[in-house]
């Protein structure tokens, strides 16, 4: 179905076009075709056959919200986890195992069943792309079932059979590492397109991530990494050093780290949800901007850490508390996801992109963060497909 959406108060095209105000956008055959002000509609393509009309009266369109970060092949439920937290217990990464406790334990067909439901989930909230990580298995048939079933659902899968050392190599670290560069990247590699680590203390050091990431990189994949979640460490420099797309969390980050991600082309991708699900201190985004960071928003959906799959709250946090204004934090959502997935054809809308866009029941970007966990999501086109 080809869409002309006219009548927008106000389209964010996260292009040189910048924000527009009375304007319209075509869509034909799942792209964008035109996007401008009204006053230039003279120039709208003629409209082929059959071309659906949508008034938004007034409303704001942005593009889809990009998700680059998540772990949504599960089973299990970790809510006693959460209660005990917001009772002042700290988060520990060890919870993992028993996530991949429930997981192993799972048969395909119940694993399917739930991210797909997230999937929908997501797509109702207005988020057009998703990265899934596996993770949750750690062994070779489960980590390889695992990324098999997020290609089922998104060309952004990443293998992150180095999440944690499971138990039963909890005495040989670097046996496991080794089964990580080996047999398991051979199985999963095909159905990926990134790589990743948890460099932590708690999980891999700076040495093991390394062997992790370089395996990963002579197998064709692209390098983004978990790090400075819990504590400062080498994870970030490690990743631009090795031209990593993301580091992501970086929720303790020291001036060296800083200044080594300002002159790189390494995305940070702050995940607001983990710092309100644990109690840990938000980033200071505006001090990482500022220094010349590109900065994403992402919302890590998983049973531990953060639980949201939801992007405007990700970005009303980010504004009330991370320092961000409302136009920085909607690009970091939308464009600054895109270029943490180096991605060139969404968080934008500009003729050639996705027609991935959201109609909010509102009459600017702004309300994400002033009207918070309002439902302002009103209707999302992925690939020109009408939801909603
Ligand atoms: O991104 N940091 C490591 N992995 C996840 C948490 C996973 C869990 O607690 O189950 C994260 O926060
Ligand atoms: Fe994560």
């Amino acid at each position: 179905m080809n869409t002309l959406i006219t009548n927008i108060g106000e389209l964010t095209t996260n292009t040189d076009a910048g924000t527009l105000h009375d304007a319209a956008v075509l869509i034909e055959d799942g792209r964008v075709a035109w996007a401008g002000a009204v006053a230039d509609t003279g120039t709208i393509p003629e409209p082929v056959e059959g071309v659906e009309v949508v008034d938004a009266a007034g409303r704001a369109v942005i593009p889809g919200f990009v998700d680059s970060h998540s772990h949504l092949v599960f089973a299990g439920d970790r809510t006693s986890e959460f209660e005990a937290r917001m009772a002042g217990q700290k988060y520990a990464a060890g919870g993992i195992r028993s996530t991949v406790a429930a997981t192993r334990a799972a048969t395909d067909d119940e694993l399917r069943t739930r991210l797909r439901g997230f999937m929908d989930e997501m797509l109702a909230q207005g988020t057009t792309t998703v990265e899934i990580k596996s993770g949750y298995g750690l062994t070779v048939a489960d980590e390889e079932r695992l990324v098999r079933l997020a290609a089922e659902v998104t060309a952004e899968v990443t293998f992150l059979g180095a999440h944690v050392v499971p138990a039963e190599y909890a005495d040989d670290p670097d046996a496991y590492v080794a089964l990580v560069t080996g047999p398991m990247l051979e199985a999963c590699a095909p159905h990926a397109r990134w790589i990743d680590v948890f460099c932590e203390t708690g999980a891999f050091t700076v040495e093991q991530s390394r062997r992790v990431l370089e395996a990963g990189i002579a197998s064709g994949l692209i390098p983004r990494v978990h790090a400075s979640q819990l504590g400062p460490g080498g994870g970030v420099r490690l990743a631009v050093e090795l031209g990593a797309a993301s580091i992501d969390h970086g929720t303790y980050l020291t001036d060296d780290d800083v200044a080594a991600l300002a002159g790189s082309d390494t995305v940070l991708t702050l995940l607001p949800g983990v710092e309100f699900s644990t109690r840990q201190p938000y980033p200071d985004a505006r001090r990482l901007i500022d220094a010349g960071v590109t900065v994403a928003l992402a919302c890590d959906t998983n049973p531990g850490s953060s639980f949201t799959s939801s992007m405007p709250f990700c970005i009303a946090i980010a504004v009330r508390d991370m320092g961000m204004t409302p136009v920085e934090a909607l690009w970091a959502a939308t464009a600054g996801g895109a270029r943490a997935l180096r991605r060139d054809d969404v968080g934008r809308i500009s003729p050639g992109s996705r027609a991935d866009l959201v109609l909010l029941d509102a009459p600017s970007h702004v309300h994400l963060s002033y009207r918070p966990g309002v439902p302002l999501v009103t209707r999302v086109w992925k690939d020109g497909a009408s939801h909603g």
